[in-house]
This record gives structure tokens, C-alpha cells and sequence, in this order.
């Protein structure tokens, strides 16, 4: 392609700007792929509304060692999320280690031209909420750099993300406008990848058809194992080995899988990252809404400009793209609607999408509270018509790629090294003001895997894709997965007494825990008291796992809240109140204290009910209290594993 744009090798972020001509750089720190997605978003907007030469950039990409010769009248934004216990990204380590040493403080590479601003995004549910951002934030300014505009954060927590960040975008805006003299015009897209149709077979081994990256593509084609180290950059597909539903009753499902997981390091704790791909069904409406009408197509896919960071692999069919790399099924947020308005079928459509987009009320009411994700939202306001002008480049640009969705290991590694499963609770219900069933990607996805590998058909979901990527004849049902290390993790010593509290699938590292302990113990070691609290809806239904608690008994004490059992709601943080006692007796003897499951309710409440416990148990005041949590949780003996 002639538009396609030149490689420049080099990890120095000055250097790549002055190779591509540009003025600004908007760097994110992501996990889950939403600070990339609004990073991305920011550059273009920066771009096609101010005219400045943008381009976003991976942390992990550049190395800051000469960020000292950052441009004048140049602008570096930061896009930072805060991750954990107020940890930075996975991407953005590095560079969060960079800033923050000292010896930067008095050297020669102090940044006195940087320019910079900074939006946190975060969840006020932890207590480190946004951490990241306001030490990103404080520490440029320490070493030199001077602010533009006012530092922003947006907060998970509350649901605001979204509408935060576009406050703060308009008013980073409103100051580049002030102060930095530039003009604002109405935003005109320009493309910054370039698709091209090809006459090329979709069977064809070169066409890339959801493999998990190039480099299984071509193992594929030579027939061999893609190489290891399975990454999220380069994930594993790994057979499922086991599979069943472990809720007793018919209207909800929890997913107990086990993977093959021969070429993939764990330790108990850790997280598997699952990639889903999109269901059927919700394809269909996809290409319906878009007027895809020849979805086996292949296309080219290449980068013209780095304003933006698009990483499908090519040739590709519009299929592919669709099922494997766009999050289809998400909420629709203003902007993206904002954005596709103009190329509504009709001058009514147009103008009721552009009214909708604009209201910030009216979109909550009419939008959001009715749980409609893009396709769905376009044909209700275009009366099924189809958006068939939206160039394709534009819905790859816009819409945010599919992200991987993050399970708490539940098998412990010291039992089998090679094998790790999960839990999953199927997310599927109807909320009240929809008018359809909205369902969770991944969960379906597991569980229309669970009914392949239990001999059921299931055709929700295209489990043998083309190519067999993902078969379920040849090499059972396989799923795409890598594994994420976190720091959730037992106390070395066996003897050391343990409390869980986990309710619903909260539940899962506490049976990786409780499996690994009883090893230990077949082992000879002595283990510690252990008390589980675990709570769920319904004790006939949902007590996970309550058969393989028993075989621990000499150790473990399992206490239970059914919270929809009785007229009265029973919480895990009730029961941990019952036992007052005895968890303020553990707590004295060293114990660990872990807390997986819900964290914007459930983790803060169980919090609250602890220093209750010691207050009263101690006979503490609360501020003594709370000062006795802070240092459990600053030795690592109070730990969170919440989403
Ligand atoms: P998604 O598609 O991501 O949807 C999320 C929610 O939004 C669902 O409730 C869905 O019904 C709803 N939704 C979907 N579309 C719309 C729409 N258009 N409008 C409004 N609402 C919509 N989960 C577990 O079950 N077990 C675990 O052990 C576990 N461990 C975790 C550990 C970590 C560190 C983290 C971060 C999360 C963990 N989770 C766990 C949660 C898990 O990662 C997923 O978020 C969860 O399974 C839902 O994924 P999904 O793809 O099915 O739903
Ligand atoms: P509920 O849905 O009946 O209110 C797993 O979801 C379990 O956690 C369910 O029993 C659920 O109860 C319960 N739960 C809901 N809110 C909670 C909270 N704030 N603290 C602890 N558990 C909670």
C-alpha cells in the first residue's frame, strides 16, 4: 500500500516524534484496554478538533532515558491507570520506576520543555484510588515539567469513567485554545489506517482468520507448536481438560473449567486471562447495522498514521475483525455515538443520534439505562435501516477492541503444575428498563465451550473457526488464554492460620488456597487454623464446591451466608461479625486476612465490619483499629482480589 506508513525502529519517544512530525504524544498506562482505548480516542480528537500532529503510544514501547530533550511548545499527555493496590499497569512499570527515582531528582535529566497533563483512571472502591495518575501527575511537575491544563481523574467506581474523562477533555481543550493559541474547527475524520478489499480466498494459509497473532498463523502453516513464552501478547490456545456446571439449580450457571496448561507458568493466586471471541448473534446484528454484506471478504489492513495504535493482523476478512478484535457487545458511550452520527442513513436518524449524543441526560435515559450496545442502538434510532456509509477503517478505529476478561486461578499449582481452572459465573440478565437480554461476552463464550465439551450442540458461538483455531473435533475445545502473576498469594509457612472471605466466585483462590494446603498436608507439614467465609444466593443451589470442604475438616472451618435463604439478607461481613472472636483471636496469632469477590460493595463492607471487630474485640478506638489494618496491609497480611 502506498499510504502505508514508513517503520521507525526506535524506543526514544523524542526520536519517533520528530521521525513521524509530530507535536504530541499521548502515552497510556493499561491493563484492561480502556485507557488505550481513550488515549486513542484523545489523540484523534486532538487532531482533527485543534490540528495538533498526534500520535498515542504503549508505555512499554519507549525507554525515557533522553526525555529530557522533550521539544518546546510540544505536548506529552499521559493517560494512566491505576491498577490493584494502586499499582501501575503491567505497561507502564518502567516507567512509573523511571520518574519516581530519586537520584533524577538533582541530575542533569531533569525535564524543564516538557509539557504535560495527565488523566487518572481509576475505582474509588480501593483505597489507593488513582494513585497512578496523581503520582504521574505530581512527579512531572516535581522534575520540571510544567502542567497544561488541570490534572483529571475518572472513576470507575461510580460509572463516571467516561463522562470524566470527556470533562476533562473538554477542558484540556478549552486551555490549549486560551493558552496555547490554537483554533478550534468542527472534527473531520481522518483515516489513520487505510482497508483495502482483496481478491484473495478467505481459505487461502496467508489470510489471518483469529488465530492469536501472527506468529500462530505461521506455526499453523508449517505445523508446529507456536513458540512459547504465551504472553498477552502472545496468548496460548490450550485444550479445556474439564468442564461442569457446579450451580445445582437451572436458572444460573457457574462455570468450573480446567485448561491444558502444559506450556503456561502459574502460581497459585495468579489470574488467567481468557480472550473471548463475539457470539453469533450479536455479529449478525452487527453487520446488519453496518451493511456488511459480504462479511468472508478479505481485506488488507495498514497503518497510515500513528495517531493511532491498531493492532489486527493482516490480510484479515471483515469477519474476522468483527468476531476476534472489536468489543461489539460493550455499552455505547456518547462519543462513539457522537462520532458515527454523521453517517446516519437518514436526515432523521441523523438528527436523533446527534441529539442523543449531545444530552448527556437524555443519552442516560434513552441509552444507557436500556443496555443497548452499538448495533443494536443504531438500528433502533435508523428503524433497521443500515448505516451502510460507515467506512470500514472508521468502525476498526472507533469501536475499542476486544479485551481479555480476568479469572482467579482456582487450581492450586503445587497439586498440578499443569493444569489451571477457573470459575465463572455466566453474566446473563434482564435488566428493567431493557427490553432484551444482555449478556457477558466471555461468560457465554466459557459456557457455550462448557456445552460443546459436555457433547451438547451449541451454536451460539463459531467454536470451530475456519481454520480449526478453536476446534472442538480435532484437539477438543480450546480456548485463548495467558496468565497473569499477581501478588494474592499465601504466607510461605503452612502454620501460619488463614481467613478467606469470598462471596460468590469469590471463592475460587480461596479453593486454589485450601487445595494447596491440603498438599502441604499430605506432605507432613503442619497447617494452620483456616476459617472460609463464603457467601452466596442460595445454599441448595450455589454452595460452590461444598464437597470438597469436608476432606479439610481437621483445619478448616467453612462458614456460610445464604443471603437470599431467609427474609433477611445474611452477608459474609455478618457472619464475620458472629464470629467476632475468633477472627480477632486468628489476627493476634499472625493471621492472614484475604478478601476476593465484589469490590465496590462487598470488599468495602467486610473492611468496615474488621475494624469493628477489632475495635470491640481490642477494645480499640476505631482509629486505633484502622491503624492496625493499614499495617497488615502494608506486610502483605490483608489482601484484596476484588473486581
Ligand atoms: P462483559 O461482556 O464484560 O459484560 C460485563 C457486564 O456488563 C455483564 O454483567 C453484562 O451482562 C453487562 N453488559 C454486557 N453488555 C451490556 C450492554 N450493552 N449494556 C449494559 N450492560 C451490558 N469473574 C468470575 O466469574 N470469576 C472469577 O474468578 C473472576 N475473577 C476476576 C479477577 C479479576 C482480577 C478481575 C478484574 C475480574 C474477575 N472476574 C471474575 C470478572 C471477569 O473478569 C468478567 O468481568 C466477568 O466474567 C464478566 O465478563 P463477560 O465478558 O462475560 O461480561
Ligand atoms: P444478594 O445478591 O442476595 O444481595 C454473591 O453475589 C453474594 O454476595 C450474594 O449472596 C449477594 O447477595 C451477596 N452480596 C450482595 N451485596 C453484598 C455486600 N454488600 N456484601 C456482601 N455480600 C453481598
Amino acid at each position: 500500500n502506498k499510504n502505508a506508513m514508513p517503520e521507525v525502529n526506535t524506543r526514544d519517544p523524542v526520536e519517533k516524534m520528530a521521525a513521524y512530525k509530530k507535536n504530541t504524544i499521548v502515552f497510556f498506562g493499561s491493563q484492561t484496554g480502556t485507557a488505550e482505548d481513550l488515549a486513542s480516542k484523545l489523540a484523534k480528537d486532538l487532531s482533527s478538533r485543534l490540528g495538533l500532529k498526534t500520535m498515542t503510544a504503549d508505555l512499554d514501547d519507549y525507554d525515557f532515558n533522553d526525555f529530557d530533550k522533550f521539544p518546546e511548545k510540544h505536548l506529552a499527555v499521559f493517560v494512566m491507570a491505576s491498577y490493584g493496590e494502586g499499582d501501575p499497569t503491567d505497561n507502564a512499570q518502567e516507567f512509573y520506576d523511571f520518574i519516581k527515582d530519586p537520584e533524577f531528582e538533582s541530575g542533569a535529566t531533569e525535564l524543564p520543555d516538557l509539557n504535560f497533563t495527565v488523566f487518572g483512571l481509576g475505582n474509588s472502591s480501593y483505597e489507593f484510588f488513582n494513585k497512578i495518575g496523581r503520582d504521574v501527575h505530581r512527579r512531572l511537575g516535581e522534575l520540571g515539567g510544567k502542567a497544561v491544563g488541570p490534572y483529571g481523574e475518572g472513576d470507575d467506581g461510580t460509572g463516571t469513567l467516561e463522562e470524566d474523562f470527556m470533562t476533562w477533555k473538554e477542558e484540556l481543550c478549552a486551555t490549549l485554545v486560551s493558552e496555547w493559541g490554537l483554533e478550534e474547527h468542527e472534527p473531520v475524520y481522518e483515516p489513520t489506517i487505510d482497508v483495502t478489499e482483496e481478491e484473495i480466498a478467505p481459505t487461502s494459509s496467508d489470510v489471518y482468520l483469529g488465530e492469536p497473532n501472527l506468529k500462530h498463523l505461521l506455526a499453523s502453516k508449517q505445523k508446529v507448536m507456536p513458540p512459547a513464552p504465551y504472553t498477552q501478547s502472545n496468548p496460548a490456545l490450550a485444550k479445556v481438560l474439564a468442564a461442569r456446571n457446579v450451580f445445582k439449580g437451572t436458572d444460573r450457571q457457574c462455570i468450573h473449567m480446567e485448561f491444558d496448561a502444559t506450556n503456561l507458568k502459574y502460581v497459585t493466586g495468579d489470574h488467567l486471562a481468557f480472550w473471548p471471541i463475539n457470539s453469533n448473534v450479536e455479529i449478525d446484528r452487527f453487520f446488519r447495522a453496518f451493511g456488511i454484506k459480504e462479511p468472508n471478504q478479505v481485506i488488507k489492513i495498514s497503518l497510515i498514521d500513528c495517531t493511532s495504535i491498531i493492532r489486527v493482523p493482516s490480510p484479515t476478512t471483515y469477519d474476522t475483525v468483527v468476531r476476534h478484535w472489536l468489543e461489539i457487545n460493550a455499552p455505547v458511550s456518547r462519543s462513539v455515538l457522537a462520532s458515527v452520527a454523521p453517517y446516519a442513513p437518514s436526515p432523521e436518524a441523523k438528527a436523533k443520534a446527534t441529539k442523543l449524543a449531545s444530552d448527556k441526560v437524555l443519552f442516560a435515559e434513552e441509552v444507557t439505562s436500556k443496555c443497548y450496545n452499538i448495533a443494536r442502538l443504531m438500528l433502533h434510532i435508523s428503524d433497521n435501516q443500515p448505516w451502510d456509509s460507515v467506512p470500514f477503517n472508521f468502525v476498526i478505529e472507533t469501536i475499542a477492541p476486544l479485551q481479555p476478561r480476568y479469572y482467579s486461578i482456582s487450581s492450586s499449582s503445587l497439586e498440578d503444575p499443569s493444569t489451571i481452572s477457573i470459575t465463572a459465573v455466566v453474566e446473563s440478565s434482564k435488566p428493567k428498563n431493557s427490553d432484551h437480554e444482555v449478556k457477558g461476552v466471555a461468560t457465554n463464550h466459557i459456557l457455550a465451550m462448557e456445552r460443546r465439551f459436555s457433547g451438547h450442540s451449541d451454536d451460539s458461538y463459531e467454536l470451530a473457526g475456519p481454520r480449526g483455531q478453536m476446534t472442538y473435533d480435532e484437539h477438543g475445545v480450546r480456548g485463548m488464554i495467558h496468565v497473569r502473576h499477581s501478588l494474592f498469594k499465601l504466607p510461605a509457612k503452612s502454620t501460619v492460620p488463614i481467613i478467606m472471605v469470598g462471596a460468590g466466585t469469590g471463592v475460587a483462590p480461596f479453593r486454589a488456597f485450601i487445595r494447596e494446603r491440603g498438599v502441604m498436608q499430605s506432605k507432613g507439614r503442619e497447617c494452620g487454623p483456616a476459617m472460609l467465609f463464603f457467601g452466596n444466593r442460595n445454599r441448595a443451589t450455589d454452595f460452590l464446591y461444598e464437597e470438597e470442604w469436608p476432606q479439610y475438616k481437621d483445619w478448616l472451618t467453612v462458614v456460610t451466608a445464604f443471603s437470599r435463604d431467609c427474609a433477611e439478607k445474611v452477608y459474609v461481613q455478618h457472619m464475620l461479625e458472629k464470629h467476632s472472636k475468633e477472627v480477632n483471636d486468628l489476627i493476634m496469632k499472625g493471621s492472614m486476612f484475604y478478601v476476593c469477590g465484589d469490590a465496590t460493595k462487598m470488599a468495602r463492607d467486610v473492611h468496615k465490619t474488621l475494624i469493628r471487630i477489632i475495635a470491640k474485640e481490642q477494645n480499640l478506638s476505631r482509629e486505633q483499629a484502622e491503624t492496625i489494618i493499614r499495617k497488615m496491609r502494608s506486610r502483605d497480611k490483608y489482601q484484596e482480589d476484588v473486581w
